[in-house]
């Protein structure tokens, strides 16, 4: 994707330990021009798999997974982050370990929201390790609900999730695909 690529380029930082910051338009001011072409990237790519859901994470997941809902006319569910549940009983809970936090989250989704035989589109800002993408699609599948796709924005390259994603055999759609942050400098896939 063109216009985000050239965000990335112009306003990334690329910070030690492969890590790319993108807090002027993804993660701490957002830019809403962009999340409405996010938006309708995905409902191009997604528009024949009958998507009933688009399921992301709080926080940074919701503003592409809430303008992707809207292109494809369906509800927008965010998980949500906490470190520790007493109740369960109308919840699903997921552990999802962050390696670049080194802490574990447990995410949660109300029952009521995904019902058995909806067809949900995860939507992510970020994917390195696919912990998140595979919590979110475990608690999918503990629904009784099937996983459409998996639309990120930045993916990682460099880092496995997208290759364990793809063997795990889900569908797979980065906007934009970062081969490595080495040198202070970002290389897109595809780049030499
Ligand atoms: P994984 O889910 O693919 O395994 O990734 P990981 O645990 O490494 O990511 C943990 C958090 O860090 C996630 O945000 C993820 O989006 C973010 N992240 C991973 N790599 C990068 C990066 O290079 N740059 C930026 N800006 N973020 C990265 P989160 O904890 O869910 O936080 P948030 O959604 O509230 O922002
Ligand atoms: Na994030
Ligand atoms: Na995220």
């Amino acid at each position: 994707m063109k216009l985000l690529k050239q965000k990335v380029i112009n306003e990334g930082i690329v910070l030690a330990k492969g890590v790319l910051k993108v807090d002027s338009f993804l993660n701490h001011q957002m830019d809403p021009f962009l999340m409405r072409e996010i938006g309708r990237e995905f409902k191009a790519l997604f528009a024949e798999e009958k998507i009933t859901k688009v399921l992301t994470i709080e926080s940074s997941g919701i503003a592409p997974g809430i303008m992707t809902a809207l292109e494809l006319e369906v509800p927008l569910i965010f998980a949500r982050k906490q470190k520790s549940l007493t109740l369960t009983e109308d919840i699903y809970v997921e552990k999802v370990y962050s390696f670049t936090k080194r802490e574990t989250n447990e995410i949660t989704v109300s029952k009521k929201f995904i019902a058995p035989g909806e067809r949900v589109l995860i939507v992510d800002d970020f994917l390195a390790n696919g912990e998140a993408a595979f919590g979110l699609a475990r608690i999918v599948e503990q629904a009784g609900a099937a996983v459409a796709g998996i639309g990120i924005v930045i993916e990682k390259s460099f880092q496995p999730g997208r290759d364990l994603l793809l063997k795990a055999g889900y569908r797979v759609e980065s906007l934009v695909r970062i081969a490595s942050l080495e040198d202070e400098r970002v290389v897109f896939v595809g780049e030499v």
